[in-house]
């Protein structure tokens, strides 16, 4: 599938230029770096090492192990975060902002073993050798650094995973994917999927096919431009196309459906007027609940064709699955999402723990959405479950599926969440787990096979212990509790996303 010379142009004008977003005068507003160290370093939080910085990578360690991984996890399970949110006595501001670093689980029946490696973006490689922050961060300015050349000068290479083309790619929203070697996390360089994309953003949250073709897209907010990109399943692009969007919010994630790319668009709207008078890029975003949430849905073979829905104002950070139906009144897209009322988790709560401050607010909530094409009207039910890091059987994207399995949360007071569940998004019905008060728990992957239901598998950070705890469920009887755990020699900070890998043969 070619692009047109026209389209091809536009990718390159919006890349070439790519820097003059992130232009910020060196006086321009920053806060004191220092206090934040200091107010960390002082806390006596018991889930501050969540928050913590290793100092080194973690070399491949055995790992102790209660019960036995079912053949079917036998594999492994690839995890991102950041992790590098201290240097030279400076701290980030911002959870989003630490450089990088990717596990690898590698699972054996009873045999379990942990590698942790910082990924070495410019960036890292370049301040560490300095020993101090050389430039910004998603959500940080430092006094007197000088501005960022390039979206790719300040890549964190810090939220998400995709294994594709015999690369490991770790991915960060704002620039390109980086590539690592899947075997040793050795950082191979910057992922350029075609020489006028060099630069190009591509999202944390691609989403693959049952066939292997990947979705996924990247946000320019300071253009109000939206690429797509789909992608063969060895990793050759197939095609990019640029589209314009008026309020250009803040999208981390979206949804693919047999026919369509479906984006929720809340209303966190880049104000370019605000980065240059010197605000972070997060701070640049405004909440305008006048807009609503909006959804806009492409068709997959024209993305010229599309289709604007309104919903009430809310925030989000992940959606499950969207499927399509056809209904005697038209195609319905139904989809479901983790929905907070505004913003304040990514404007305030992930920026506070950096202080290990927490804000007692309470999380998203699964909420299930109907998109009637032929009528233009929406609608959505919250299921009132406190929902995060929402995923699905990897076989249904873009399919129907019922189940959806996240993190929630049963006991207050505490950062994130410290339970895992199973909901089913036409029922309301769930199932979970309960790690106690003493746990944050992070994303849990759904790995098909062995079972009907297959298996959930997923990290939590034991901060009684200090140790993080790799646990495997199965899939619908989640409150049996874990059927096998390995538990780590030590604690890592909290990561966002992985995938799992299975074993080859
Ligand atoms: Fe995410």
């Amino acid at each position: 599938m070619k692009t047109p010379v026209t389209r091809r142009d536009l990718l390159w004008r919006l890349i070439a230029s790519g820097g003059g977003s992130l232009l910020v005068p060196p006086d321009g507003r920053a806060e004191d770096a220092s206090s934040w160290q200091s107010r960390f370093d002082a806390s006596t939080a018991p889930w501050k090492s969540a928050f913590a910085t290793p100092a080194a990578d973690f070399p491949l360690t055995e790992v102790s192990v209660r019960g036995r991984f079912p053949d079917a996890v036998a594999g492994t399970l690839y995890r991102i975060g950041p992790a590098g949110h201290d240097l030279g006595g400076e701290r980030y501001h911002h959870w989003f902002d630490g450089d990088g670093m990717a596990h690898r689980f590698v699972i054996a029946g009873a045999a379990v073993h942990h590698q942790g490696r910082y990924v070495a973006t410019a960036k890292r490689v370049a301040e560490v050798k300095a020993g101090r922050r050389l430039t910004q961060g998603f959500g940080t300015v430092f006094k007197g650094r000088p501005e960022p050349g390039s979206p790719d000068s300040m890549n964190a290479a810090n939220t998400s995973l995709l294994s594709v083309g015999g690369d490991l790619l770790a991915l960060w929203e704002g620039g390109s994917a980086t590539r690592l070697d899947p075997l040793t996390l050795e950082t191979r360089g910057l992922k350029t999927w075609r020489a006028d994309l060099a630069g190009a953003p591509f999202s944390a949250h691609p989403r693959v096919e049952a066939d292997g073709t990947i979705w996924n897209f990247g946000v320019d907010a300071h253009r109000g431009m939206l690429l797509l990109y789909e992608i063969g399943p060895g990793g050759v692009l197939r095609r990019a196309e640029a589209l314009s969007i008026s309020d250009m919010p803040m999208v981390h994630d979206f949804a693919v459906t047999a026919g369509h790319l479906v984006f929720l668009l809340p209303p966190l709207v880049y104000d370019g007027r605000r980065r240059s008078a010197g605000a972070s890029m997060l701070d640049a975003y405004v909440w305008r609940p006048e807009l609503g949430m909006r959804a806009l849905v492409l068709d997959k073979k024209d993305c010229r064709r599309q289709q604007m829905f309104h919903l009430p104002p809310g925030f989000l950070f992940h959606l499950g699955n969207a499927w399509e139906q056809e209904t005697t009144s038209g195609a319905v897209i139904h989809l479901d999402y983790a929905r907070a009322c505004d913003a304040s988790s990514v404007l305030e709560d992930t920026r506070e723990v950096m202080r290990a401050q927490l804000s007692g607010r309470a999380g998203p909530s699964l909420t299930v959405v109907n998109l009637h094409l032929r009528s233009g009207k929406a609608s959505q039910v919250d299921l009132g479950i406190e929902a995060e890091f929402p995923r699905i059987d990897p076989r249904r994207t873009g399919l129907r599926h019922r189940q959806v399995i996240h993190a929630t949360k049963t006991h207050g007071g505490l950062p994130m969440w410290n339970g895992v569940a199973c909901t089913n998004v036409e029922t309301g019905a769930t199932q979970g787990f309960s790690y106690g008060p003493h746990v944050i728990v992070e994303e849990h992957v759904w790995v098909p096979g062995g079972r009907d239901t297959g298996w959930v598998i997923g990290t939590i950070l034991d901060h009684a212990q200090n140790k993080t705890v790799l646990s495997c469920f199965a899939a619908d009887a989640l409150a049996d509790g874990p059927v096998a755990q390995a538990t780590l020699p030590y604690a890592l900070p909290l990561g966002l996303h992985g995938m799992f890998v299975p074993a080859q043969g």
